[in-house]
């Protein structure tokens, strides 16, 4: 297991959710996190919740020049987790067109592959890039081909760049249904309607927690003979 003392682990969606979840856990291993979305407010919230060596930058991860000016800003980084997303791709393709679509992979897919591009010449050259896809990818639902297809195209590109920047580690972890702020739009009744149709399809009877993602992506950066992985956290969904 690598030793996360004074190394420096970029989460470009650490604000919320399961980037704010990896945050905490990494932190308490001694890292020095650094945590970046766009509202400077909920970054200042999320870095209350962190104990230990802690830092917050705003970035946009659609706009290549606040990528540029992230990385040049906080220099060498030894591991860069990506779990941000604003990509809402629901519903059936008969109610999605291509725009909405391409503003999906916008909001998503291309936000990571921008951010591993700006990242590159700042990541040490054995490090790692943790990426989050999702089940939507790995289990058919009517419903969610917009979010197959983004999620699909994270998983596939993990793989490749896993070959392509070795010996940088590149992995991909897949959340099934997680009760994070991401939900907080949904009225109550319907955000409880929801998680309790998908928990009953599920093995643990239960949606997941934003820590128990944190865990694998904590395994991931850490773990040095893991590369190239795979790994779904969704309660069985598949
Ligand atoms: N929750 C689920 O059930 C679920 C299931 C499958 C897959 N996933 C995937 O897992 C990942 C984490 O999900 P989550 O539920 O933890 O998300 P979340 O709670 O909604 O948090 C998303 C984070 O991304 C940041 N962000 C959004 N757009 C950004 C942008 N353009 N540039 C920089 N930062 C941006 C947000 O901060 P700002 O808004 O301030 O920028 C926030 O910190 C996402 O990729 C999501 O697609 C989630």
């Amino acid at each position: 297991m690598e030793n996360l003392q004074n190394q420096r682990v970029l989460i470009i969606g650490g604000s919320n959710g399961m980037g704010l979840a990896t945050a905490q856990r990494l932190a308490t291993q001694g890292a020095e996190v650094i945590i970046a979305g766009r509202a400077q407010a909920r970054l200042d919230a999320a870095l209350k919740h962190i104990s230990g060596k802690a830092g917050a930058y705003t970035v946009d991860f659609s706009d290549e020049a606040s990528l540029a000016q992230l990385f040049a800003t906080l220099g060498r980084i030894d591991h860069l987790v990506i779990t941000a997303s604003s990509s809402a791709a629901w519903g059936s393709i008969r109610d999605i067109d291509g725009a909405a679509l391409a503003k999906a992979f916008e909001q998503k897919a291309l936000g990571y592959w921008r951010s591993i591009r700006a990242a590159l010449p700042y990541l040490r050259k054995d490090g790692s890039i943790t990426l989050l896809s999702g089940a939507a990818s790995r289990v058919a639902i009517a419903g969610t081909a917009g979010l197959a297809a983004v999620n699909g195209a994270i998983t596939q590109m993990g793989q490749a760049l896993a070959k392509e920047l070795a010996p940088i580690r590149v992995n991909v972890v897949s959340p099934g249904l997680i009760d994070t702020p991401a939900y907080d739009d949904f009225a109550p009744e319907a955000k409880q309607g929801l998680f309790d149709s998908i928990a009953k399809g599920l093995h643990v009877g239960r949606v997941g927690t934003s820590d128990e993602v944190a865990q694998a992506i904590e395994f991931v950066v850490t773990n040095g003979f893991t590369a190239g992985a795979l790994i779904d956290i969704d309660g069985g969904a598949r």
